[in-house]
C-alpha cells in the first residue's frame, strides 16, 4: 500500500522522497529489521533534522539514499527517488530518478554521490585519507566532478577551506589530517562534502564528537552556507537542541519508522505521538546547569531482531489503546498541513497487513 501525506511541506518542492523503505540486515542470528517502512519526504532548500534514539535507523536511512548499506545488509523493499532540477533553457524541469533502481556499485549512483548528494560522518578519519593532505583530497574531489584544470582546482579548494573558516587556508591545504584539532578535521570534511556544491548534504551527527564551542561554530557555519547556497541539508542527530537551533522541519524516527513529522515550531509546541512527547519531555530546560534532570523514557527500545505486533512503540506508551494498537499498524497520517503522525489517537488508519 502506498502511503499519502507523508509530507511535512506543501508537498511540492520536494527533493527526495523516501516511500516504505524497508533495509533488513541478513545475518546468522537472523533477521535485523533495520528500517521497516520509512516514508520522509525531504524539502528542497531546507534543513530537515532526523532525531531518535540509538538504533533506530537514522544513519542506514542516510546510507539506503547513497546505497551505502553494508552486507548483509540491503533494501528489501520501498522506494528513494531523487527530484533533480535541471536547466533547459528558460524553463526548468524536474526528473525523477530512483535510487533504489540503481546498481550501488554502478557508474550511476556513483556520479550522484559527492556530486549531487554529499555526506558527512560523525568521525572525519572516515572519509578523510590520513595519507593525503587535505589539499589534495578536497582537490580530488573538485578535479573528479568538475571540469577545472589542476591550478583552479587548487585556488577552489583554498577558498572553500577560507568559507568554513579554516585559518591560513592556503598553507592548510598540505597539511596532512592527523596534524589537524577534532573541529579543524570537521571542517576539512565540511569543505570536501561543499567542495562539489551538493544540492543535498546528508550530515551524520556531525558535531557529536565536538566540545560545545566547536559544534556551535560548526553549525553556524553550516546554516550559513546553506542560506548562501540554497542547499537542502538532512541533518541527523539524538540531540532535541540541535534540531530547534540547525532545522526548518524534524522527522521523529522509532524502531526502523518515521513515526512524527513536522517543521520544527510545531513538534516542539505540539508534538502529537506519545514518544515524541517524552523525547521532548526527556531534554533538559534551556538554562539549566544539571544533565541528570532528564526524565527518562520508560522501557527500552526492543531489539531489531525480534518483531512488534502492532505499533512498535506500544509496550512503552502511556496512552495505549489495547486491542488496538498492540493489533495493527498505524500509517502516518496528516494532522494539520504542516504535522503528520503515525498514532492510533489521531487516525485509524492502519497498514495492511504484510509480513516483515
Ligand atoms: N551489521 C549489522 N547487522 C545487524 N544489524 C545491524 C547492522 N548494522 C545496523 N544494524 C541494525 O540497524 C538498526 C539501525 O541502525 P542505525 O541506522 O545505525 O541506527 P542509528 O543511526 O539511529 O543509531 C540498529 O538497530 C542495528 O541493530
Ligand atoms: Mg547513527
Amino acid at each position: 500500500m502506498s502511503e499519502q501525506a507523508a509530507s511535512a511541506s506543501d508537498g511540492r518542492d520536494v527533493i527526495l522522497q523516501i516511500r516504505d523503505l524497508h533495509t533488513y540486515f541478513f545475518t546468522d542470528l537472523g533477521i535485523s529489521r533495520a528500517l521497516n517502512g520509512v516514508s520522509l519526504d525531504v524539502p528542497a532548500g531546507k534543513v530537515m533534522g532526523v532525531v531518535g534514539e540509538s538504533g533506530c535507523g537514522k544513519s542506514m536511512t542516510a546510507l539506503s539514499i547513497l546505497r551505502l548499506v553494508p552486507k548483509p545488509g540491503r533494501i528489501v523493499r520501498g522506494e528513494i527517488v531523487l527530484h533533480r532540477k535541471q536547466q533547459q533553457g528558460a524553463s526548468q524541469v524536474i526528473t525523477e530518478v530512483k535510487l533504489t533502481d540503481l546498481h550501488p556499485q554502478g557508474r550511476e549512483i556513483r556520479s550522484i554521490r559527492g556530486d549531487e548528494i554529499a555526506m558527512i560522518f560523525q568521525e572525519p578519519m572516515t572519509s578523510l585519507n590520513p595519507s593525503y593532505t587535505v589539499g589534495d583530497q578536497i582537490m580530488e574531489t573538485i578535479l573528479l566532478h568538475q571540469q577545472v584544470d589542476q591550478v583552479e582546482a587548487e585556488a577552489r579548494a583554498v577558498k572553500i577551506l577560507d568559507q568554513v573558516g579554516m585559518p591560513n587556508p592556503s598553507s592548510l591545504i598540505k597539511r596532512y589530517p592527523h596534524e589537524l584539532s577534532g573541529g579543524m578535521r570537521q571542517r576539512a570534511m565540511i569543505a570536501m562534502a561543499l567542495s562539489c556544491t551538493p544540492s543535498i548534504l546528508i550530515a551524520d551527527e556531525p558535531t557529536t564528537a565536538l566540545d560545545v564551542t566547536t559544534e556551535a561554530q560548526i553549525l553556524d557555519l553550516m546554516r550559513e552556507l546553506q542560506a548562501e547556497i540554497g542547499m537542502t541539508i538532512l541533518y541527523i542527530t539524538h540531540n532535541l537542541g540541535v534540531v530547534a537551533q540547525m532545522c526548518d522541519t524534524v522527522a521523529v524516527m522509532y524502531l526502523g519508522r518515521v513515526v512524527e513529522l513536522a517543521t520544527v515550531d510545531a513538534l516542539f509546541y505540539d508534538p502529537r505521538h506519545p514518544y515524541a512527547k517524552a523525547l521532548l519531555r526527556s531534554i533538559p530546560h534551556v538554562g539549566s546547569r544539571t544533565k541528570a534532570r532528564l526524565e527518562p523514557i520508560r522501557g527500552v527500545v526492543p531489539d531489531p531482531y525480534t518483531t512488534v505486533a502492532g505499533c512498535p512503540f506500544h509496550p512503552r506508551c502511556d496512552m495505549i489503546r489495547p486491542g488496538v494498537c498492540d493489533v495493527r499498524v498505524p500509517t502516518l497520517t496528516a494532522v494539520t498541513d504542516e504535522h503528520s503522525v503515525r498514532c492510533f489517537l489521531y487516525s485509524d488508519q492502519a497498514e495492511e497487513n504484510h509480513e516483515g
